[in-house]
């Protein structure tokens, strides 16, 4: 007999199959025993009848509890409603049933009590969804920055100091050498590798010490810096835009059974489209203020702000040019505003804000030796880093995403936290 997976039994209608998994739901009327079968690439019903089956394996369906682990047989057939698949079971199997205190149940549970219940939760059927979400918008990533020349090279996560600001930092004791620190997005790493490879990308956690209680904040995410050599402020933009429709697409095109689990409209994703918004940070802060906002004209945008200009448009926005003043110091100044940077913040839409963070970089040795010495940055910790400005200094951009900000915004879910398998923030650290 074939052992296959739910999300291949399309091809067995009418054949006996094997498929191994868990009960996560059943019901019998005594000779009838609907059982909820998922083993992780889908969900099944499978239908028993007691005449069908030897006492001993009636008496094992019987017994089984919610999230037991079984092996099912059975023939495939098209189910009632005329959309999927069920089984027609022939034989049980328990590999362990589990006791009856399953504690997720179909009541609505807090969300403290569901993150307790992480290592569980995992199962529910949105979470999974999420997760395969997730699966697509890394796949998409690393095949478009693939075919678009960038290979993947992968930067340290223990460091000597900052790359971005230096409260955000988790500290630890490295041996005789002092002070070590997590990593808060390899970039400065990407850049000295960009003038070896041309064009590179990381993956990888990255960690923030900030005391950011918000929706949109984990203390350990997963980042992809990208970095390129000869690409300027426009280019860096375009590349963006063409990764963002990239993963959309794919993620319509792959994951409609998980967008529907997770009850997202998908016609605001379908709009996800170039060419993006663009607006400048002066433009930005006018629009705000329009709109009852009393932002400043050289503030950093809060999360509400971004919130409220990504409500104003149906598309991905970028934030260009702001203040040199709110941003980090490798960031190239424009040449029209030297008070403010080549920059660009991509906000997605429907109030999700930021997903990416990206900039032409300082390419020039003594503006740059400049800035540092401004930030208050320990220069000798950052010669490396000025030699690559030393050494054959290229114009070069890149930028920076958040992997659970966007898979949070396609799915459509209100909490990152539900977008990372283990959850890592300020008042949690388990399980
Ligand atoms: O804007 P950020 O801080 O940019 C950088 O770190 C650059 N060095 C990246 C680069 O140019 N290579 O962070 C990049 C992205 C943000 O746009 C956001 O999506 C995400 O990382 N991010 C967070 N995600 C979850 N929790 C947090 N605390 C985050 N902080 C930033
Ligand atoms: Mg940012």
């Amino acid at each position: 007999m074939t052992s296959t997976f739910v999300d291949k039994i399309g091809a067995y209608v009418g054949q006996e199959i094997e498929i191994k998994g868990w009960a996560y739901n059943f019901r019998s009327s005594g000779k009838i025993f609907f059982l909820q079968f998922r083993d992780g690439t889908g969900r099944v019903q499978v239908v028993y009848s007691k005449a069908n089956l030897s006492e001993e394996q009636w008496a094992a369906l019987e017994s089984v509890r919610l999230e037991s682990s079984v092996v099912v047989t059975g023939t495939v057939k098209p189910d009632r409603a005329g959309t999927g698949f069920e089984l027609d079971g022939t034989s049980f199997r328990a590999i362990q049933i589990a006791p009856d205190d399953y504690p997720i149940g179909k009541k609505d549970h807090g969300p403290d009590f569901l993150l307790d219940m992480r290592h569980l939760w995992l199962r529910s059927e949105k979470q999974w969804a999420i997760q395969r979400v997730r699966n697509t918008v890394i796949n998409s990533t690393f095949a478009y920055l693939n075919e678009n020349g960038y290979i993947k090279i992968d930067s340290p996560i223990l460091t000597p100091n900052a790359c971005e600001g230096t409260t955000e930092l988790f500290e630890m004791d490295y041996f005789e050498l002092g002070k070590a620190y997590l990593s808060q997005s390899g970039q400065l790493y990407l850049e000295a590798a960009a003038m070896s490879v041309g064009r590179c990308f990381d993956f990888g956690p990255v960690f923030r010490a900030e005391k950011s209680k918000t929706r949109r904040h984990l203390t350990e995410f997963w980042m992809m810096d990208a970095e390129a050599a000869f690409v300027e402020h426009e280019g860096n933009l375009a590349i963006q835009e063409g990764l963002i429709c990239r993963i959309v697409a794919d993620v319509l095109a792959k994951n409609a059974h998980e967008l529907k689990v997770l009850e997202r409209d998908v016609e605001p994703l379908k709009k996800v489209q170039a060419p993006f918004v663009r607006m400048t940070h002066a433009e930005a802060v006018k629009k705000l203020r329009e709109l009852g906002s009393d932002i400043g004209d050289m503030d950093d945008l809060g999360g509400d702000d971004e919130t409220i200009l990504t409500k104003q448009h149906d598309k991905p926005i970028f934030v260009e040019k702001y203040p040199a003043v709110v941003k980090a110091f490798y960031m190239k100044r424009d040449p029209q505003d030297p008070t403010r940077v080549l920059n660009a913040d991509l906000l997605a839409p429907e109030g999700y804000g930021e997903i990416i963070g990206g900039s032409q970089r300082e390419d020039d040795h003594d503006a740059l030796l400049a800035r540092i010495k401004e930030h208050a940055l320990p220069v000798d910790q950052f010669q490396w880093y000025l030699d690559l400005r030393k050494y054959g200094s290229v114009p070069h951009s890149g930028f920076g995403y958040g992997l659970e900000r966007i898979v949070g915004w396609i799915c459509g879910v209100q909490h990152i936290r539900e977008t990372i398998p283990f959850p890592r923030l300020i008042n949690r650290l388990t399980p």
